[in-house]
C-alpha cells in the first residue's frame, strides 16, 4: 500500500494507520517523536515504524 495513504498501517505492532497518527499529531500539537510514541502508545516494540513516524511528524508540522 502507498505509504502516503491514510489507510497505510504505519505501526504494524499496534495496528495504527497513518491517518490516525496524522490526526493525533494535529489534535495534540505533537512536534517530537518521543512524545508521539509515548502519548499514542506506539513505536516502542520493534521500533521499525519510527522512521516513518518521524517523517509523518515532519510533514504534518510543515503543513502538508
Ligand atoms: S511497527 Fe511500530 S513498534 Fe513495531
Amino acid at each position: 500500500m502507498d505509504r502516503k495513504s491514510r489507510e497505510y498501517e504505519v505501526c504494524l505492532c499496534y495496528h495504527t494507520t497513518r491517518g490516525e497518527v496524522e490526526d493525533f499529531i494535529r489534535e495534540h500539537g505533537i512536534t517530537d517523536l518521543k512524545t508521539l510514541c509515548e502519548e499514542m502508545k506506539i513505536g516502542d516494540k520493534c521500533g521499525g515504524c519510527r522512521e516513518d513516524l518521524d517523517m509523518i511528524l515532519t510533514e504534518v508540522n510543515a503543513g502538508e
